[in-house]
Protein backbone atom coordinates (compact mmCIF):
# COMPACT_ATOMS: atom_id res chain seq x y z
CA UNK A 1 0.00 0.00 0.00
CA UNK A 2 1.46 3.18 -1.08
CA UNK A 3 1.47 5.50 2.06
CA UNK A 4 1.92 8.78 0.20
CA UNK A 5 4.60 10.00 2.59
CA UNK A 6 7.07 10.70 -0.46
CA UNK A 7 8.45 14.47 0.50
CA UNK A 8 6.48 14.62 3.98
CA UNK A 9 9.02 16.32 6.33
CA UNK A 10 8.63 13.79 9.77
CA UNK A 11 10.51 14.75 13.09
CA UNK A 12 11.74 11.71 14.80
CA UNK A 13 12.56 11.81 18.39
CA UNK A 14 15.34 9.46 19.49
CA UNK A 15 15.60 8.79 16.11
CA UNK A 16 19.43 6.83 16.24
CA UNK A 17 18.41 3.50 17.42
CA UNK A 18 15.67 0.75 18.51
CA UNK A 19 12.40 1.72 17.03
CA UNK A 20 13.12 5.69 16.09
CA UNK A 21 15.53 4.28 13.71
CA UNK A 22 13.71 1.42 12.00
CA UNK A 23 11.08 4.53 11.84
CA UNK A 24 13.57 6.63 9.72
CA UNK A 25 14.62 3.74 7.53
CA UNK A 26 10.95 3.01 7.10
CA UNK A 27 10.07 6.71 5.96
CA UNK A 28 13.18 6.96 3.82
CA UNK A 29 11.68 3.65 2.08
CA UNK A 30 8.79 5.89 1.84
CA UNK A 31 10.85 8.46 0.44
CA UNK A 32 9.95 10.85 3.00
CA UNK A 33 11.78 13.61 4.26
CA UNK A 34 13.26 12.54 7.99
CA UNK A 35 15.19 14.23 10.74
CA UNK A 36 16.16 12.65 14.17
CA UNK A 37 17.71 13.83 16.96
CA UNK A 38 20.13 11.75 19.35
CA UNK A 39 22.83 12.86 22.12
CA UNK A 40 25.34 9.80 21.34
CA UNK A 41 27.51 11.05 18.33
CA UNK A 42 28.83 7.56 17.38
CA UNK A 43 25.31 6.42 16.83
CA UNK A 44 24.67 9.54 15.35
CA UNK A 45 26.80 9.32 13.24
CA UNK A 46 25.94 5.71 12.01
CA UNK A 47 22.68 6.71 11.63
CA UNK A 48 23.66 9.35 9.17
CA UNK A 49 25.73 7.23 6.94
CA UNK A 50 22.86 4.72 7.17
CA UNK A 51 20.16 6.92 6.09
CA UNK A 52 22.47 8.44 3.64
CA UNK A 53 23.43 5.19 2.19
CA UNK A 54 19.54 4.20 1.63
CA UNK A 55 19.28 7.40 -0.77
CA UNK A 56 17.43 9.37 2.23
CA UNK A 57 16.60 12.94 2.48
CA UNK A 58 17.94 12.93 5.78
CA UNK A 59 19.09 15.16 8.97
CA UNK A 60 20.40 14.12 12.23
CA UNK A 61 20.71 16.45 14.87
CA UNK A 62 22.99 16.11 18.02
CA UNK A 63 20.69 17.30 20.28
CA UNK A 64 18.69 16.07 24.05
CA UNK A 65 15.52 16.24 24.35
CA UNK A 66 15.75 17.11 27.74
CA UNK A 67 17.09 20.39 26.79
CA UNK A 68 14.65 22.88 25.50
CA UNK A 69 17.05 24.94 23.78
CA UNK A 70 18.20 21.68 22.15
CA UNK A 71 14.69 20.66 21.12
CA UNK A 72 14.26 24.43 19.51
CA UNK A 73 17.19 23.56 17.44
CA UNK A 74 16.44 20.28 15.97
CA UNK A 75 12.70 21.70 15.09
CA UNK A 76 14.42 24.68 14.03
CA UNK A 77 16.64 22.69 11.50
CA UNK A 78 14.16 21.20 10.19
CA UNK A 79 12.15 23.65 8.90
CA UNK A 80 15.19 25.33 8.18
CA UNK A 81 16.53 22.89 5.63
CA UNK A 82 12.60 22.04 4.25
CA UNK A 83 10.56 25.15 5.09
CA UNK A 84 7.96 22.81 6.90
CA UNK A 85 6.91 20.24 8.72
CA UNK A 86 4.07 17.29 8.49
CA UNK A 87 4.98 14.77 10.94
CA UNK A 88 6.50 14.35 14.72
CA UNK A 89 6.98 11.03 16.84
CA UNK A 90 7.62 11.80 20.12
CA UNK A 91 9.52 8.84 20.56
CA UNK A 92 12.93 8.83 22.79
CA UNK A 93 12.80 7.51 26.09
CA UNK A 94 14.02 4.17 27.88
CA UNK A 95 12.54 2.02 30.17
CA UNK A 96 12.24 2.83 34.14
CA UNK A 97 11.11 0.45 36.31
CA UNK A 98 10.82 0.76 40.09
CA UNK A 99 8.05 0.34 42.80
CA UNK A 100 6.17 2.73 44.81
CA UNK A 101 8.18 2.88 48.17
CA UNK A 102 11.68 2.47 45.97
CA UNK A 103 11.38 5.71 43.32
CA UNK A 104 13.66 8.73 44.01
CA UNK A 105 12.02 12.31 43.71
CA UNK A 106 15.16 12.48 41.07
CA UNK A 107 13.83 9.27 39.12
CA UNK A 108 10.68 10.95 39.16
CA UNK A 109 11.89 14.06 37.78
CA UNK A 110 13.51 12.87 35.52
CA UNK A 111 11.27 10.53 34.03
CA UNK A 112 8.59 13.03 33.75
CA UNK A 113 11.43 15.57 32.25
CA UNK A 114 12.40 12.79 29.49
CA UNK A 115 9.10 11.39 28.72
CA UNK A 116 6.38 14.42 29.81
CA UNK A 117 7.90 17.70 29.34
CA UNK A 118 9.66 16.91 26.42
CA UNK A 119 7.39 15.45 24.14
CA UNK A 120 4.72 18.32 25.13
CA UNK A 121 7.56 20.90 24.48
CA UNK A 122 8.46 19.22 20.85
CA UNK A 123 4.52 19.32 20.09
CA UNK A 124 4.32 23.14 20.93
CA UNK A 125 7.10 23.68 19.19
CA UNK A 126 6.12 21.72 15.98
CA UNK A 127 2.54 22.88 16.02
CA UNK A 128 2.96 25.85 14.31
CA UNK A 129 4.75 24.85 11.67
CA UNK A 130 2.14 21.89 11.29
CA UNK A 131 -0.82 24.27 10.79
CA UNK A 132 1.39 26.45 8.35
CA UNK A 133 1.45 22.89 6.37
CA UNK A 134 -2.34 22.80 6.66
CA UNK A 135 -2.57 20.06 8.98
CA UNK A 136 -0.05 16.82 9.98
CA UNK A 137 0.29 14.13 12.41
CA UNK A 138 1.91 13.25 15.72
CA UNK A 139 2.34 10.01 17.07
CA UNK A 140 3.33 9.53 20.80
CA UNK A 141 5.58 6.56 21.80
CA UNK A 142 3.91 5.18 24.95
CA UNK A 143 3.97 2.38 27.04
CA UNK A 144 0.61 -0.35 27.59
CA UNK A 145 1.69 0.09 31.25
CA UNK A 146 -0.22 3.38 30.66
CA UNK A 147 -3.56 1.85 30.92
CA UNK A 148 -2.85 -1.14 32.88
CA UNK A 149 0.27 -0.12 35.31
CA UNK A 150 2.25 -3.69 36.93
CA UNK A 151 3.75 -4.02 40.21
CA UNK A 152 7.38 -2.27 40.12
CA UNK A 153 6.68 -0.25 37.04
CA UNK A 154 7.10 2.96 38.05
CA UNK A 155 7.55 6.07 37.17
CA UNK A 156 7.53 4.80 33.45
CA UNK A 157 3.64 3.82 33.67
CA UNK A 158 2.57 7.51 35.49
CA UNK A 159 4.83 9.48 32.56
CA UNK A 160 3.25 6.76 29.93
CA UNK A 161 -0.50 7.64 31.49
CA UNK A 162 0.22 11.20 31.36
CA UNK A 163 0.73 10.47 27.66
CA UNK A 164 -1.89 9.25 27.49
CA UNK A 165 -3.86 12.20 28.52
CA UNK A 166 -1.48 14.58 26.59
CA UNK A 167 -2.47 12.53 23.20
CA UNK A 168 -6.32 12.66 23.62
CA UNK A 169 -6.22 16.52 25.19
CA UNK A 170 -3.97 17.39 21.74
CA UNK A 171 -6.44 15.44 19.34
CA UNK A 172 -9.23 17.36 20.41
CA UNK A 173 -7.06 20.86 20.73
CA UNK A 174 -5.78 20.63 17.05
CA UNK A 175 -8.10 18.39 15.35
CA UNK A 176 -9.50 22.26 14.02
CA UNK A 177 -6.43 22.70 12.13
CA UNK A 178 -6.30 18.96 10.30
CA UNK A 179 -3.78 18.15 13.33
CA UNK A 180 -4.04 14.33 13.96
CA UNK A 181 -2.77 13.03 17.17
CA UNK A 182 -2.82 9.34 18.46
CA UNK A 183 -0.03 6.90 20.48
CA UNK A 184 1.26 3.59 20.16
CA UNK A 185 1.62 2.06 23.12
CA UNK A 186 4.85 -0.47 22.98
CA UNK A 187 4.52 -4.24 25.14
CA UNK A 188 8.36 -5.72 23.83
CA UNK A 189 9.96 -4.92 21.18
CA UNK A 190 13.51 -5.33 20.42
CA UNK A 191 15.75 -2.30 20.27
CA UNK A 192 19.09 -1.12 21.08
CA UNK A 193 17.65 -0.52 24.54
CA UNK A 194 17.33 -4.11 25.04
CA UNK A 195 20.83 -4.84 23.35
CA UNK A 196 22.74 -2.55 25.31
CA UNK A 197 21.23 -4.45 29.06
CA UNK A 198 21.92 -7.95 27.24
CA UNK A 199 25.80 -7.25 26.42
CA UNK A 200 25.75 -5.56 30.14
CA UNK A 201 24.80 -8.48 31.93
CA UNK A 202 26.98 -10.69 29.10
CA UNK A 203 24.22 -12.71 27.78
CA UNK A 204 23.24 -12.33 24.43
CA UNK A 205 20.80 -10.46 22.68
CA UNK A 206 18.37 -13.78 21.93
CA UNK A 207 18.90 -15.41 25.64
CA UNK A 208 17.40 -12.17 26.98
CA UNK A 209 14.49 -12.06 24.46
CA UNK A 210 13.63 -15.68 25.19
CA UNK A 211 14.03 -15.05 29.32
CA UNK A 212 11.53 -12.04 28.51
CA UNK A 213 9.12 -14.37 26.59
CA UNK A 214 9.53 -16.92 29.46
CA UNK A 215 8.64 -14.11 32.27
CA UNK A 216 5.96 -12.52 30.45
CA UNK A 217 2.85 -13.84 28.83
CA UNK A 218 2.84 -12.84 25.69
CA UNK A 219 -0.60 -14.46 23.76
CA UNK A 220 1.80 -14.39 20.47
CA UNK A 221 4.60 -15.97 21.83
CA UNK A 222 7.25 -13.17 20.86
CA UNK A 223 8.31 -10.18 21.28
CA UNK A 224 7.94 -7.34 18.58
CA UNK A 225 10.04 -6.62 15.81
CA UNK A 226 11.12 -2.86 15.25
CA UNK A 227 10.21 -2.71 11.87
CA UNK A 228 6.88 -3.88 13.29
CA UNK A 229 6.59 -0.66 15.41
CA UNK A 230 7.35 1.65 11.77
CA UNK A 231 5.12 0.00 9.98
CA UNK A 232 2.56 0.87 11.97
CA UNK A 233 3.72 4.58 12.85
CA UNK A 234 3.70 5.10 9.79
CA UNK A 235 0.18 4.55 8.88
CA UNK A 236 -0.37 6.76 11.67
CA UNK A 237 1.74 9.56 10.18
CA UNK A 238 0.23 8.94 6.79
CA UNK A 239 -3.29 10.21 5.36
CA UNK A 240 -4.16 6.41 5.03
CA UNK A 241 -5.00 6.55 8.70
CA UNK A 242 -6.65 10.27 7.78
CA UNK A 243 -9.71 9.65 10.41
CA UNK A 244 -7.99 7.64 13.43
CA UNK A 245 -6.91 10.58 16.08
CA UNK A 246 -6.85 10.33 19.62
CA UNK A 247 -6.17 6.87 19.45
CA UNK A 248 -4.45 4.38 21.35
CA UNK A 249 -2.92 1.22 19.49
CA UNK A 250 -1.36 -1.62 21.53
CA UNK A 251 1.98 -2.98 19.48
CA UNK A 252 2.15 -5.48 22.20
CA UNK A 253 1.43 -9.52 20.52
CA UNK A 254 -1.73 -9.42 22.75
CA UNK A 255 0.10 -8.55 26.17
CA UNK A 256 -1.95 -5.99 27.34
CA UNK A 257 -4.60 -6.94 29.56
CA UNK A 258 -6.81 -3.96 28.04
CA UNK A 259 -7.93 -2.64 25.05
N1 LIG B 1 11.52 -1.41 23.07
C1 LIG B 1 10.57 -1.65 23.98
O1 LIG B 1 10.32 -2.82 24.34
C2 LIG B 1 9.81 -0.51 24.58
C3 LIG B 1 8.80 -0.81 25.51
C4 LIG B 1 8.02 0.23 26.01
C5 LIG B 1 8.26 1.54 25.62
N2 LIG B 1 9.28 1.79 24.74
C6 LIG B 1 9.50 3.20 24.38
O2 LIG B 1 9.80 3.31 23.01
C7 LIG B 1 10.70 4.40 22.79
C8 LIG B 1 11.90 3.92 21.98
O3 LIG B 1 12.58 2.95 22.79
P1 LIG B 1 13.66 1.94 22.18
O4 LIG B 1 13.40 0.64 22.83
O5 LIG B 1 13.72 2.06 20.71
O6 LIG B 1 14.97 2.56 22.85
P2 LIG B 1 16.48 2.64 22.29
O7 LIG B 1 16.76 1.47 21.43
O8 LIG B 1 17.32 2.88 23.48
O9 LIG B 1 16.45 3.95 21.41
C9 LIG B 1 16.17 5.17 22.03
C10 LIG B 1 16.51 6.32 21.13
O10 LIG B 1 16.21 7.53 21.85
C11 LIG B 1 17.40 8.30 21.97
N3 LIG B 1 17.34 9.03 23.22
C12 LIG B 1 17.23 8.53 24.47
N4 LIG B 1 17.22 9.54 25.36
C13 LIG B 1 17.31 10.69 24.65
C14 LIG B 1 17.36 12.05 25.00
N5 LIG B 1 17.34 12.46 26.27
N6 LIG B 1 17.46 12.98 24.02
C15 LIG B 1 17.50 12.59 22.71
N7 LIG B 1 17.45 11.31 22.34
C16 LIG B 1 17.37 10.38 23.29
C17 LIG B 1 18.53 7.28 21.87
O11 LIG B 1 19.76 7.86 21.45
P3 LIG B 1 20.85 8.42 22.53
O12 LIG B 1 20.83 7.46 23.69
O13 LIG B 1 22.13 8.45 21.79
O14 LIG B 1 20.36 9.78 22.93
C18 LIG B 1 17.98 6.39 20.78
O15 LIG B 1 18.11 6.99 19.51
C19 LIG B 1 11.08 4.92 24.18
O16 LIG B 1 10.29 6.04 24.50
C20 LIG B 1 10.75 3.75 25.08
O17 LIG B 1 10.47 4.15 26.41
C21 LIG B 1 10.04 0.80 24.22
Amino acid sequence: MDLHLNGKVVLITGGTDGLGAALANRLVEERARVAVCGRDSHRLAVTEQRLRDAGGDALVVQADVTRPADLERFVDAAVTRWGRLDGLVNNAGKSAGGRIDQVSDDDWIADLNLKVLASVRCTRLAVPHLIAAGGGAIVNVLNIGAKAAGAASLPTTASRAAGLAITKAASKDLGGHGIRVNAVLIGLVASGQWQRRADAAGQSEEELYRQMVKNTHIPLGRIGRSEEFADLAAYLLSDRSSYVTGSAVNLDGGTSPVL
